[in-house]
């Protein structure tokens, strides 16, 4: 399952995010301004539960967020959606995936996972700004699934069709939050038109 967040706002800041001549200061700064709105909508459906508050004047029935809640940004672009969510949500908790491509196999591999035990009960949010192929995503989910995690969100930036299709078949109980849908992947497995390299961007590595 996906949702396409089509807001005026948000597409407004990708028109942005996505120019060649944007730089890396003005790119982190639309990174977590996107994702603040990204990562709104998939808090809707976190559960709540229903409270009194005493006001100076009287009762008032009023909700608070009844679950934890747990930030996975993939290493290394993930990192630039951290600050949008935590604005948000200023007590989550933050858990790391770091994944390199073994060339001989072409497969995801660990060389990092940290996750605080409130994965487990808890909403966890895995952040990476470009679901491309999906395999990251699929092995960041896989990683957290083994540790207990059993209520998964997605938030990206960027994805295209192979992205989103090889993540739905894996894990076909997580949404994937995402700005644009974009056409395809070139043979580098960038999404085209894409942002270019996210990492680079937000980082301002060449
Ligand atoms: N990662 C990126 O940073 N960009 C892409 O287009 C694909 C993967």
């Amino acid at each position: 399952m996906h949702k396409l967040i089509d807001h005026p706002c948000v597409q407004h800041k990708l028109a942005i995010i996505r120019d060649v001549e944007t730089g890396h200061k003005r790119f982190r700064e639309l990174a977590t301004e996107i994702t603040k709105f990204l990562c709104y909508e998939a808090l809707q459906n976190i559960p709540t539960k229903d409270i009194t508050v005493t006001t100076p004047v009287g009762e008032a029935k009023a909700r608070k967020i009844a679950t934890d809640l747990v930030v996975v940004p993939i290493l290394r672009a993930g990192v630039g959606m951290l600050d949008g969510i935590l604005e948000l949500v200023p007590t989550a908790r933050v858990g790391f995936v770091g994944l390199f491509r073994d060339e001989a196999t072409k497969q995801p591999m660990t060389y990092y996972e940290r996750f605080p035990p409130q994965i487990k009960g808890g909403t966890c949010f895995v952040v990476d700004p470009m679901v491309a192929t999906g395999g990251s995503t699929v092995a960041a989910l896989d990683l957290l699934k083994t540790n207990g995690a059993d209520n998964i969100v997605v938030i990206c930036i960027v994805t295209c069709p192979e992205g989103l299709a090889r993540v739905n078949e894996a894990h076909p109980d997580v949404a994937v939050y995402t700005a644009a849908i974009d056409e395809r992947l070139d043979e580098r497995k960038y999404i085209v038109p894409g942002l270019g390299d996210a990492g680079d961007r937000l980082f301002g590595t060449p």
